[in-house]
């Protein structure tokens, strides 16, 4: 991570249900997922399940997973991967807690998966 990184406040460690998620929306680009685990540790992840496209903040978050709400495969928080069977990857964003406040890298939100909103 380099220090030239901006980051964006997006919310409180507290305005996150805990083992559940906020919904965060972009100018362009599909939502961002933003999960807080019973540890009130955050993660970010695009809210499209790698299977089909599945609105991962309405899944329930368990350890370092999130159960797809759709098909119920198992996301991993850290990297966005689907754990074994199953296969796929969507990506993970950076978070920042500082302070109890939750922010995420500006750049990755103007460009990180904006094509993906197409799909969705
Ligand atoms: S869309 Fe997530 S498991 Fe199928």
């Amino acid at each position: 991570m380099s220090n030239t990184n901006e980051w964006k406040v997006i919310c409180r460690v507290e305005d996150i249900p805990v083992l559940g998620a906020r919904r965060v929306v972009r100018e362009t680009g599909a939502e961002v997922a933003v999960f807080r685990n019973s540890e009130d540790k955050v993660f970010a992840l695009l809210d499209r399940c790698p299977h089909k496209g599945g609105p991962l903040s309405q899944g329930i978050v368990y350890g370092e997973s999130v159960a797809c709400p759709l098909h119920n495969w198992s996301i991993g928080l850290n990297d966005g991967c689907a754990k074994a069977p199953d296969e796929g990857c969507t990506p993970r964003f950076a978070v920042k807690v500082e302070d109890g406040q939750v922010s995420l890298d500006l750049n990755e939100l103007n460009t990180l998966a904006i094509e993906d909103a197409a799909a969705a």
